[in-house]
């Protein structure tokens, strides 16, 4: 279908998802010349544009999004032409007559039966735009459909919501988005993983004691208050990016790698979580909120936000995998809105010698612990820490780095997360997609953690003051495994 005349169709087309990542990504792939010939893009939304006012208003706002080495005014007005807006409510069943005329008339003499549906509305669309299309014979076989995550609001609601997808679209019609795949750092750790002979004898518990998987941001909620009060941390972040990672880390390798061998293996990484028990409940997992500090807002006094609100904007938790490899491995993961900086990483601790022969240089406890630190962004790149004697008398032992940064192979290529995994929606690539059993696995683990929180309402929430690495009991469920969270500078 590559080829055919394409059409992008954009629920939520004057969001903010869709100025900062959907049409930046949408130009690069333009300006590579890897979009299809004849294609269009149009914009579906409740806010009333023109096609000219759609235009210029993506024109002013694709200018801030897209990399300075990118920015070229012909290419861009060449883009915007492709641009066109249809300006209905995506909730009103009756109003997709005129989405049918539109797309008809940018099919030229028919309707186009190459079009792509991206769904970048609030979650609560996310069960009825499908309903609507189908209603008007617009599923049709060549369509697709890209959502975005939290794909449901836990387990029931994502059965629920995969029913009625699969009611209208078959599954390889359908790609629930998690743009972290589609970063090319989390792909390159399949390859460092599996193109590589020397870590993978060491790949399992009686080689490594424990793993932290860190994804946190410096920024706030910015303007999705009304967004966030509904998600939190556990449903923005944790339940797709964050168990993704875990899952990239933990996986077995695939015979042979194609959509379903892959996405095979994540799903027996998700059906093997230890389950939770009371105990993790209450103490391996540790929710917080940001507080007003220095000139930094509070939560609570974010735009769209209640005053009172217990919604969590930092998590961390232990989890454990039961199966062959990570048997009593654990796991520890973190994400939180206003920490000091925004980095995301896996790092690996290795389990020490035995027996200690040498001493440190530096008053450091572990300097023979060998850790190795996948860095997915900033700072793209890998490295391996170990002990190294001190030069002179006497066997003192310091922790050296070794390091391999992207920019060695020429950087991070440009086009971002979104470019990448949008073409290979359109080229009906599924594999960086989430696949229903893997969404409704991944609920089944947290649910239990949701029903907690709901059953419990003094279960705690603690503060911590924007700009910090969140609250400290965070480190205290570390220090029961002698182990503490490895901050990046
Ligand atoms: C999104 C979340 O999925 O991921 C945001 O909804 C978060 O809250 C973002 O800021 C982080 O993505 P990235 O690619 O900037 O690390």
């Amino acid at each position: 279908t590559a080829d055919k005349p394409f059409v992008m169709v954009i629920f939520g087309a004057s969001g903010d998802l869709t100025k900062r990542k959907l049409m930046p990504a949408l130009y690069s792939l333009f300006k590579d010349n890897r979009l299809p010939k004849e294609f269009s893009i149009l914009g579906v939304g409740r806010t009333v544009y023109s096609d000219s006012q759609y235009r210029s208003y993506i024109l002013d706002e694709i200018k801030k999004f897209i990399k300075e080495e990118d920015q070229n005014e012909t290419w861009i007005d060449a883009f915007i032409s492709h641009l066109y807006y249809l300006s209905i409510d995506p909730a009103i069943e009756s109003e997709y007559g005129l989405l049918s005329c539109r797309l008809e008339e940018l099919g030229g003499e028919e309707r186009p039966d190459n079009v792509l549906f991206y769904l970048a509305t609030p979650p609560s669309l996310y069960g009825v735009i499908p309903l609507h299309l189908k209603k008007w014979k617009l599923n049709t076989k060549n369509s697709r459909i890209i959502v975005e995550k939290p794909f449901g609001y836990d387990l029931e609601s994502a059965q629920k919501l995969n029913k009625i997808y699969s009611s209208v679209f078959e599954e390889r019609q359908i790609y629930r988005i998690d743009h972290f795949l589609g970063k090319e750092t989390a792909q390159n750790l399949l390859a460092f993983r599996f193109a590589n002979g020397i870590f993978e004898p060491l790949w399992n518990r009686k080689y490594i004691d424990y793993v932290e998987v860190t994804a946190v941001e410096n920024l706030g909620i910015e303007s999705r208050g009304g967004f966030y009060e509904t998600a939190g941390a556990l449903r923005d972040m944790v339940q797709n990016h964050l168990i993704q990672l875990v899952a990239l880390t933990a996986m077995e390798p695939p015979a042979v790698f194609n959509a379903d061998n892959f996405r095979n293996e994540v799903v027996k990484v998700y059906e093997s979580l230890t389950p939770l028990n009371e105990v993790d409940l209450n103490e391996h997992i540790v929710r917080g909120q940001y507080t007003a500090s220095n000139s930094k807002k509070g939560y609570r006094e974010e735009k769209g936000v209640n005053p009172e609100s217990r919604t969590e904007t930092y998590i961390a938790m232990k989890l454990g995998i039961s199966n062959w490899r990570w048997s009593g491995v654990p796991f520890y993961i973190r994400t939180g809105k206003q920490m000091p900086t925004k980095v995301t990483e896996i790092v690996v601790h290795f389990k020490e010698t035995p027996h200690q022969v040498f001493h440190s240089a530096d008053g450091n406890e572990h300097p023979m612990a060998n850790k190795l630190i996948l860095r997915l962004q900033p700072n793209e790149g890998i490295v391996l820490k170990f002990g190294m004697k001190m030069p002179g008398p006497g066997f003192e032992i310091k922790q050296v780095t070794m390091d391999f940064s992207y920019d060695k192979l020429g950087g991070v290529p440009s086009g971002d997360a979104y470019a990448r995994l949008i073409e290979d929606c359109i080229l009906g690539d599924a594999t960086l997609f989430t696949r229903s059993d893997a969404v409704e696995a991944s609920w089944k683990f947290f649910d239990p953690v949701l029903n907690y929180w709901t059953n419990n309402a003094d279960a705690p929430l603690y503060g911590y003051p924007a700009g910090t690495w969140g609250p400290l009991e965070s480190e205290a469920m570390m220090h029961e495994h002698g182990a503490e969270w490895t901050n990046p500078c």
